[in-house]
């Protein structure tokens, strides 16, 4: 990709710390590109003309566990700034000649922060006494400073909190700047990219849609490109962005399940083919899937069967186009990053998701994934670029099994067509009260259970309907949302009063973890 070999950037070297993709997110807010690439992976031949400044992460590493803490130190000699964060700032000390041991005490929270001697990486930061509060997270500290290195600020556990050899631009910083709890974090940033590596702004939804264009049209040439559309954020922006570069070489498949939210077949169809006339197939598939689902209820089952039937599916009808040698992928930059697995620690399976971007490996089509660079935040902005609705921009995450996960045990026609009303009212009802865009995710799901319930003088046994409505920073953990009293009584009130089936209304306050977003 043209992007990531010529752009001029800011190169994150990922040590696994949790933050390190924060560091990357708030240097794109500054409208510099910046690119994460792991320890590991950062060869002797990596091409270091476009980079214009390092920043080591932190990570939960020792700096003497030789074999796992390895990386090309010849960035030392590439005459670009370095800048140190935490487990960062341990590493250049050591590489180049100075010492690090375990801490007497452990840093971690809030410490204050005072200063020593200014410096252009603090420049604006401290307040008028000096001092700053700043976050911290270690267990080992720089006992000794490397050759042509001085101190910049100190804790009272710390005495190397801050330390540069500004004649060759190292900066370390035992902290850590990037999340919102150290004051004026973002400064230090801010100094860094701009007075320090002297970078220029390159980035912004405009720019990127140009380059992003400009790539697309250069790798598929007069080739034909397939994409399974879905309706969601990350389909439809790679979906507009392919059509604005390659128009009619496009083919969207877009499957309706029978499991997707009410009207969003009509709502696609309208934007994608009336709209924007992308070429587009649509697949009736309702009565396939739920022939196939009837009468499983493991979740498991559900996931599985869900997700093979559409890619069945979407090969069938990929098949009958002539000459397609490309399809495209919603993947984002998250998918991509592997510093989740630098400490070499496996996760436990918890669902196996479906995604419609994850298809189809026997079809041997090359892959154009254009939004491999780009965060969420961004792909938002981009699609607001390349002219998608608020609403489609906007629009709450939705798994790609549907309402199938959101109705534990069997899946029938009378739950969906009860669950797909509820769901509407719950979410018409949030955007109704402006608060639709508070909250990460929303949906209404259809417990198996039946209760006993009066309506009028009649005794009435019906399903429960869960209302769950969470905020979240990337759907990896979640709280639930305080809903107001009234909120939920005039929600529960419309749910009960207009669909047949329902009698009783509960609302999800369990947060992640330990339970999941979804109930399957
Ligand atoms: P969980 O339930 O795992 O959900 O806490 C986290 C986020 O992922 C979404 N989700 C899926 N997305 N395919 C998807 O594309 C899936 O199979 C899938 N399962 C869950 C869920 O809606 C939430 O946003």
């Amino acid at each position: 990709m043209i992007l990531s070999n010529n752009l001029k950037k800011i190169l994150i070297i990922d040590f696994g710390s949790q933050f390190t993709q924060l560091i990357a997110r708030r240097i794109r807010e500054f409208g510099v590109y910046s690119e994460i690439v792991s320890h590991k992976k950062l060869g002797t031949n990596y091409n270091s003309k476009p980079i214009k400044g390092i920043i080591l992460s932190g990570g939960p590493l020792n700096v003497y566990q030789s074999k796992k803490v390895k990386f090309n130190n010849d960035i030392f000699k590439w005459k670009v700034p370095i800048l140190g964060i935490c487990f960062g700032h341990q590493v250049i000390s050591k590489e180049l000649g100075g010492k690090v041991k375990k801490a007497k005490q452990r840093e971690f929270g809030l410490a204050r922060l005072k200063r020593l001697r200014k410096s252009k990486l603090t420049n604006n930061f401290f307040n008028k006494n000096g001092s700053n509060a700043v976050w911290m997270s270690h267990a080992d500290e720089v006992i000794k400073l490397a050759k042509g290195f001085r101190v910049v600020a100190k804790t009272e556990t710390s005495k190397f909190s801050i330390v540069e050899n500004s004649s060759k631009k190292f900066y370390g910083i035992q902290f850590h700047p990037e999340v919102t709890h150290t004051e004026k974090g973002k400064i230090i940033l801010k100094n860094f990219i701009f007075s320090i590596c002297h970078i220029k702004k390159n980035w912004s939804s405009k720019n990127q849609k140009q380059i992003l264009v400009e790539d697309v049209k250069r790798k598929l040439e007069r080739s034909k490109v397939i994409c399974a559309l879905s309706g969601g954020v990350d389909s439809s922006v790679v979906a507009k962005l392919i059509h604005s570069a390659v128009g009619k070489q496009l083919i969207c498949i877009f499957v309706n399940t029978g499991l997707l939210r009410k009207n969003e077949e009509i709502q696609v169809r309208k934007t994608f083919e009336n709209k924007f006339k992308i070429n587009l197939i649509y697949v009736d598939a309702k009565r396939l899937f739920l022939t196939k689902l009837k009468n499983v209820s493991d979740p498991e089952k559900k996931r599985k069967i869900i997700g093979n039937l559409f890619i069945n599916i979407f090969e069938k009808y990929a098949k009958k186009i002539k000459n397609v040698k490309f399809l495209a992928q919603g993947t984002l930059y998250p998918d991509l990053i592997e510093s989740k697995s630098v400490t070499g620690s496996q996760t436990s399976k918890i669902k196996s998701h479906h995604n419609v971007g994850g298809l189809p490996k026997k079809m041997k089509l090359k892959l154009v994934e254009p939004l491999r660079f780009l965060f969420k935040d961004e792909v938002r902005k981009l699609g607001l670029e390349l002219k998608l609705s608020k609403e489609i921009v906007y629009r709450h995450p939705f798994p790609g099994p549907g309402l199938g996960i959101r109705m534990p045990g069997e899946i029938t026609e009378r739950k969906i067509k009860i669950l797909k009303e509820a769901d509407n009212i719950f979410i018409n009802s949030l955007k109704e009260f402006n608060l639709y865009d508070k909250i990460w995710q929303a949906y209404a799901a259809l417990l198996p259970v039946k209760t006993v319930g009066v309506m009028g003088d009649n005794r009435t046994y019906e399903h429960i309907c869960l209302l769950r409505a969470i905020t979240s920073e990337d759907g990896m953990t979640a709280d639930f949302f305080n809903f107001s009293k009234e909120f939920m009584q005039l929600v529960s009130n419309k749910i009960i009063n207009n669909i047949n089936g329902i009698n009783r209304v509960v609302y999800d306050i369990t947060s992640k973890p330990p339970s999941t977003i979804e109930l399957e």
